[in-house]
């Protein structure tokens, strides 16, 4: 008898496997887009431009998935530039050919051609997002991606009674690609951006803006989960919202132990989920951002863009004070370059769940990521600092792009003279990185398409370390291709010795880009269980017009599960 009930509870369980198993096969959908890339009319600051969008809208359509899902993108470039889309926080495990970085994963798609971008999602959730990666067009051309848990499946908190994305932005009077070429042309700083945005709108602080600016209903007492993302291209950003206050749940599509703010700061390419309450009196409250300037005495766009929360309920008496003043109540933020409070903020995160790092460490690898200056050549009017030519670097290597092929179609089919694999694990010359002042001689990168190749499984151990050359600022690292443990961070020199002490072994938040604070440092550690070429670069896009940038080349492993997918057939050439 007692044998016959645990074999019944068995197969009750058996069972049970089996419909779960088949649930979860079942339920992965595949999701297919169009995205046409072309030139609109978009209208905003009082003038009328052409912008590049995709399918005519900006910010572009948000991607819905699951866990699980596969998505298929076929891209139509009807623009006149070239054009290529990357899924940003996507692992792409096994399909580097559909990441997006030109002259990294692939060649771009010309004026009149198409690619189809194939990947899937796999144990991926959270709020991430997709951008054109080809010169300074993902500044129009850009969207979320959001990922939903798998069916049957929920948030790790109390399911929200509504959702929202938040996608902040910048905008120029000018098309983007001729304020970075100009800018490349002559060796000065980029021009700034003339507007800040939320959700393509600057709000009701710019001329000519007032009737979009960007409304968020609500109703009281229901939570709500705002998705934020920073799509911007060269400012990191403070957030607030008037009289409410946040509790951060995910960042960078991975959820993430709870806590409570009533700011945020999020780098270009970061995202933050936050739960809000409605629980203020019924009204209108702005929603806040403005930069936080890491940088001394560089120009920087310093004007403040807004949305508005609007309570929906009651409606008669609030509709009415609100429609009288209109004058929502404004969030304190913090100030342009209140370092502290952008490091507090940063510090906060936690993973949700116990982490087992990955270890023993393969290559410790010391990065140094800074700005820096060429000579102008003989002849030449250079417009960077007393007539110099500006630029950065990883190690004093300035990322040149490939033209003729891709690094990870030169290293497969034995391409020569794309890349060398000589990037060097710690600097050429050790200095005081974060002195007052570095001598001149250090300041010259030597431009060369260097990647830093490790075979399948290692892990590695990367310390980023800010430099003072030309100004100290904080640099958004973002590695493609991986999610990384940030195990600590801080300022001045980076010194294993006392630092090491200070890492978090315990619950280190899993991300996808990381603030290296001005003048200070980030250590970061992954296994390279990708295959591929992968981008690893500041993500403030004037940084990366520079060369801040270099490629991590991933072997293969062993059989196909540790391998690369073959090439899609229709891959861009660059022929
Ligand atoms: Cu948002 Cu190269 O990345």
């Amino acid at each position: 008898m007692e044998m016959d009930l645990k074999n019944y509870w068995s197969s009750v369980f058996f069972l049970f496997l089996v419909v779960v198993l088949w649930l979860s096969c079942a339920t992965a959908e595949i999701h297919f887009h169009e995205f046409v890339v072309r030139a609109t009319p978009v209208k905003r600051l009082c003038e009328t431009r052409s912008i590049i969008t995709v399918n005519g809208q900006y910010p572009g359509p948000t991607i819905e998935a699951r866990n699980g899902d596969a998505l298929v993108v076929d891209v139509v470039n009807r623009a006149n530039y070239n054009v290529t889309i990357h899924w940003h926080g996507i692992r792409q495990l096994r399909t580097a050919w559909a990441d997006g970085p030109e002259f990294v994963t692939q060649c771009p798609i010309r004026p009149g051609g198409r690619y189809t971008y194939r990947f899937r999602i796999e144990e991926q959730e959270g709020t991430l997002w997709w951008h054109a990666h080809s010169s300074w067009l993902r500044a129009t051309v850009h969207g979320a991606i959001v990922v939903y848990p798998k069916l049957g499946s929920s948030y790790p908190f109390p399911n929200p009674d509504r959702e929202h994305r938040v996608i902040l932005g910048d905008w120029w009077n000018e098309d983007p690609v001729r304020v970075i070429e100009r800018a490349l042309r002559t060796g000065a700083d980029p021009n700034v951006s003339d507007a800040l945005t939320i959700n393509g709108q600057p709000g009701d602080l710019y001329r000519c803006s007032r009737k979009e600016t960007t409304v968020f209903p609500v109703t009281s007492g229901e939570t709500n989960l705002f998705r934020f993302i920073n799509a911007g291209l060269n400012s990191e950003l403070f957030v607030g919202i008037a009289g409410h206050s946040m509790t951060v749940v995910a960042a960078d599509g991975v959820y993430v132990k709870h806590f409570d703010t009533t700011i945020l700061m999020l780098a270009p390419g970061q995202t933050t989920d936050v739960l809000l309450t409605a629980d203020s009196p019924a009204g209108c409250y702005y929603m806040a951002a403005h930069a936080y300037e890491s940088a001394q005495g560089t120009a920087f766009d310093n004007t403040t863009t807004t949305a508005i929360l609007d309570y929906l309920d009651p409606p008669p008496l609030h509709k009415a004070v609100a429609n009288r003043t209109r004058q929502p109540a404004f969030p304190v933020l913090p100030d342009f370059n209140d370092t502290s409070a952008a490091y507090a903020f940063a510090s906060s995160f936690r993973s949700a769940v116990p982490v087992t790092l990955p270890g023993p460490v393969d290559h410790h690898l010391f990065f140094t990521v800074g700005l820096g200056l060429f000579d102008c050549p003989p002849g030449q009017v250079c417009g960077g600092p007393n007539g110099t030519i500006l630029t950065a670097s990883m190690n004093n290597v300035s990322f040149q792009t490939p033209t003729g092929a891709s690094i990870l179609e030169a290293y497969l089919r034995g391409v020569p003279a794309v890349f060398t694999a000589d990037f060097p694990a710690v600097p050429p010359v050790r200095f005081n990185y974060t002195a007052e002042s570095v001598s001149r001689d250090l300041w010259q990168p030597t431009a060369a398409t260097k990647v830093y190749q490790v075979k399948y499984g290692s892990v590695l151990e990367v310390v980023m370390q800010g430099t003072s050359i030309l100004t100290s600022e904080e640099h958004p690292m973002h590695i493609h291709g991986y999610h990384f443990y940030v195990l600590a961070t801080g300022f001045g020199n980076f010194d294993r010795r006392r630092d090491a002490a200070r890492f978090n072994l315990v619950d280190p938040p899993l991300r996808n880009t990381v603030g290296v604070p001005a003048n200070g440092w980030a250590v970061v550690r992954f296994v390279a269980d990708n295959p591929g070429a992968w981008l690893v670069h500041c993500h403030l896009e004037n940084h990366m017009s520079w060369g801040l940038a270099m490629v991590f080349l991933v072997e293969n492993g062993v059989g196909e599960s540790q391998s690369l997918e073959p090439p899609p057939a229709d891959l861009p050439l660059c022929v």
